[in-house]
């Protein structure tokens, strides 16, 4: 089609050339770039195809922005395993051997501004996501950088965020929304005391924390199982801003971070972090005065330690911010095997809601993407066809499994192994006073 556009214009071009001796002087660029028009400039003609998809491409530019997290900043790096402590309690392939180098893809947010919003704002978590791209699929860690969340149901999360976006009528920030939800809702508390700290504004992305908040079940090579939570350190030290400072910025420089990220990457100066684990087994979980899988609580480090688990890198910024950055895609069920979710009920609603929104945001075959594809093609042969299938949707494979016809077979190293549901009365229950003071 655009030879087809080009070989028109060209073709008007030599027309007009014809007729128009004053446009001599015209560069041939600027005649490519410009309308054709009638003669007294009156109009321009439909058949202007060139224009129309000029314009009709335009008008399309936008997606939908994240619902939540609409502002980031991606990098890509590698993760690489420095301790074998790990391998006890997690098959995971990323995590097989001392040095072992999986790449990574890592987006820094802020929660609650657009897309286009300031970076240093105060009194909100942000975003610290990574994808794995291992030999085994992709695992996303989608964490923030404070240890604990607002809110431990996720059927409040939608009204948690809305509380904390513009007010419905004004489209202005509303404090009175903010502080309401807050009151109301007391499991708010332990992460309010965290965001309105001096913690609250971290100095760009590079000098923040990062946790994944929920536990996940972590499997190994013998079936075994326990629970853990993620934890990353910055090699460059954790630093925030004063309330000033970042106000400032926020005038002179809305994007601080992205620039700050951007700029070191630029100037080879890598930032790096440190992977740890805290770990439960089942019997700590059952012992333990709280629930472990509430997400608004934090595990004790003196009970339950750190571990050191690898280093990842970021050496690498992007290409093209809208497919690298904007089209980057986290799911919580992007999991890998070793890695299984934990009876969280939190990380529950996360499941369904990051692969879903994906499928509104960018569309069924989001994960077709290239920065979103797995590395080994594992992508299941029945999610078929849909918008923007720009593959070869698995030439003739049937759609269907089990078949008789493709060469798929079921592996039972990937089978999860067993566990036990308790049998309980199902009813619904109000948590929201559960442990949020703890009197010592
Ligand atoms: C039920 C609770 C939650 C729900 C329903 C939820 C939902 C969402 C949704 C819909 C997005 C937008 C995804 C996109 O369009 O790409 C998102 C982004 C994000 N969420 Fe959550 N979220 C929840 C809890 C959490 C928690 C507990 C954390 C941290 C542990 C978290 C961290 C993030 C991050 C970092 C992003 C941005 C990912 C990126 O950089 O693209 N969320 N969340």
């Amino acid at each position: 089609m655009f030879n087809k556009v080009q070989n028109q214009s060209i073709h008007s071009i030599h027309s007009m050339e014809e007729k128009e001796e004053e446009e001599e002087d015209v560069s041939f660029e600027r005649l490519m770039n410009s309308q054709i028009k009638v003669e007294d400039r009156s109009s321009v003609l439909l058949r202007e195809i060139k224009l129309m998809q000029e314009l009709q491409h335009f008008g399309r530019e936008r997606i939908p922005e994240r619902v939540v997290h609409a502002k980031g900043s991606a990098a890509f790096g590698h993760f690489r395993v420095t301790n074998d402590h790990i391998i006890q309690y997690c098959k995971a392939s990323l995590f097989a051997d001392v040095d072992k180098e999986t790449p990574v893809a890592v987006r820094f947010s802020s929660v609650t501004g657009e897309r286009g919003s300031a970076d240093t704002v105060f009194g909100e978590m942000r975003g610290f996501a990574v994808k794995f791209y291992t030999e085994e699929g992709v695992w996303d860690l989608v964490g923030n950088n404070v240890p604990i969340f607002a809110i431990r149901d996720a059927s409040q999360f939608p009204a948690f965020i809305h509380a904390n976006k513009p007010n419905p009528r004004t489209g202005l920030r509303d404090q009175n929304s903010v502080w309401d939800f807050n009151s109301l809702r007391s499991e708010t508390l332990n992460l309010i005391t965290y965001v309105f700290s001096d913690f609250g504004i971290p100095n760009g992305f590079r000098h923040m924390p990062g946790f994944s908040i929920n536990a996940f079940k972590l499997v190994n090579s013998h079936n075994k199982h326990v629970f853990a939570k993620f934890h990353w350190y910055p090699h460059q030290g954790i630093d925030n801003l004063d309330i000033d400072t970042a106000a400032y910025l926020r005038g002179v420089n809305p994007d601080y971070a992205r620039q700050d990220l951007f700029d070191a990457i630029t100037n080879h100066r890598y930032p790096k972090w440190t992977l740890k684990i805290q770990v439960m087994n089942q019997k700590d979980v059952d012992n333990l005065e709280f629930n472990a899988f509430d997400a608004t609580k934090y595990w004790p480090e003196d009970r339950f330690p750190f571990i050191d688990v690898g280093v990842m890198t970021l050496d690498r910024n992007v290409d093209n911010f809208f497919a690298e950055t904007e089209q980057l895609a986290f799911c919580p069920s992007n999991l890998v095997d070793g890695i299984e979710p934990s009876p969280d009920r939190m990380l529950m609603g996360r499941l369904f809601s990051y692969s879903d929104t994906q499928r509104y945001r960018l569309g069924s075959n989001h994960q077709l993407i290239p920065v979103n594809e797995p590395i080994n093609g594992a992508i299941t042969p029945t999610l078929r066809d849909g918008q923007m299938r720009v593959d070869n949707n698995f030439d003739g494979l049937p759609n269907y499994y089990p078949n008789s016809f493709s060469l798929i077979t079921d592996n039972p190293v990937y089978l999860e192994p067993p566990f036990t549901i308790k049998t309980t009365k199902v009813f619904r229950y109000d948590d929201s006073n559960d442990h949020n003071y703890i009197r010592n």
